[in-house]
């Protein structure tokens, strides 16, 4: 059966330990696996993209597959094509289909209709790449997953959603510290400070998403009181570390001192979504 990773709860708990620990494998010696030999995987992007496109794009050849890069804008989906249709021709050339997209329900209509794993690159309600990264940032820095706590201050998003699907499965304690009006799912109300309290890893994302820019002045002022800087980090353990899943806007949600700081793990989960992903495609595909 045709395996998608569309939200990360496709995945067991069991597997979702083994991803973390392949994927720490793969960064201690990144040619190690030639599963995409003589493959082809198509990267599918409605929307702008850094650390995804880079690194899939580099993983995909590290794996010894090929990657096929593919802008919205230029294929003709742009011009009326249905994503049923892009999902049964891709389906007979590439062995998997990576999308970021706009709306959840585009990537579950691909994947209805492809013949090879679909994995979500980020869309509005869901970013599990994104998270599956963040898990092997927090097992590399703590040597342990189960147990740890992990505080999220900010929009209730994509991110937060998918840290809680992936967090808790693998027995990490999300909290989520959102101003009531941006809450994710209705989650009750927590202080940051109070979400910080105890904390091994404090965790900020952009105040306004892609595509969120029409409440671009509510949100900020909305979110200014949910800030990561030191004054936040003070609440929590003296050895936690501040994670953001880039791109930022030091001295916004984040404070330049803690984006760059000794505390920051910042850059490490970036790079950690290379080895996360190589790790997923294995699974996936290989
Ligand atoms: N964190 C993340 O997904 O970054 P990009 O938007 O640059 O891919
Ligand atoms: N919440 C952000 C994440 C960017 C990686 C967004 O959706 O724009």
């Amino acid at each position: 059966m045709t395996r998608h990773f569309l939200t990360g709860a496709e995945l067991t708990k069991d597997e979702l330990n083994r991803l973390v620990e392949r994927a720490l494998e793969l960064k201690r010696d990144r040619l190690a696996s030639r599963a995409l030999e003589g493959r082809s995987v198509a990267l599918v992007f409605e929307k702008p993209s850094t650390r995804t496109r880079a690194s899939f794009d580099v993983g995909v050849h590290e794996l010894g597959g090929h990657p096929l890069v593919l802008r919205g804008d230029e294929l003709q989906i742009a011009r009326g094509e249905s994503l049923r249709d892009l999902a049964l021709v891709l389906s007979r050339m590439v062995h998997a289909i990576g999308v970021r997209t706009g709306p959840h329900e585009a990537v579950e209509e691909l994947a209805r209709h492809a013949g090879v794993p679909v994995v979500n690159m980020l869309t509005r309600e869901h970013h599990p790449c994104q998270a599956l990264a963040d898990l092997v940032t927090l097992r590399e820095r703590f040597g342990r997953l189960d147990g740890l706590r992990l505080a999220y201050v900010g929009d209730g998003n994509n991110v937060a959603r998918s840290l809680v699907i992936l967090g808790e499965l693998a027995g990490v304690d999300v909290a989520v510290s959102s101003p009531p009006e941006l809450s994710l799912d209705g989650r009750p109300a927590v202080s940051p400070e109070n979400a910080a309290s105890g904390a091994h890893a404090l965790y900020a994302d952009v105040w306004v998403s892609m595509g969120d820019e029409d409440d671009t002045e509510l949100k900020r002022e909305l979110l200014t009181p949910y800030r990561l800087d030191e004054a936040l980090m003070a609440h929590a353990r003296d050895d936690a570390i501040a994670l953001h899943c880039l791109p930022a806007h030091p001295g916004e949600e984040i404070s330049e001192g803690l984006l760059y700081g000794e505390r920051s793990a910042v850059f490490d989960q970036a790079e950690n979504r290379l080895h996360a992903q190589k790790a997923l495609l294995e699974l996936l595909v290989g």
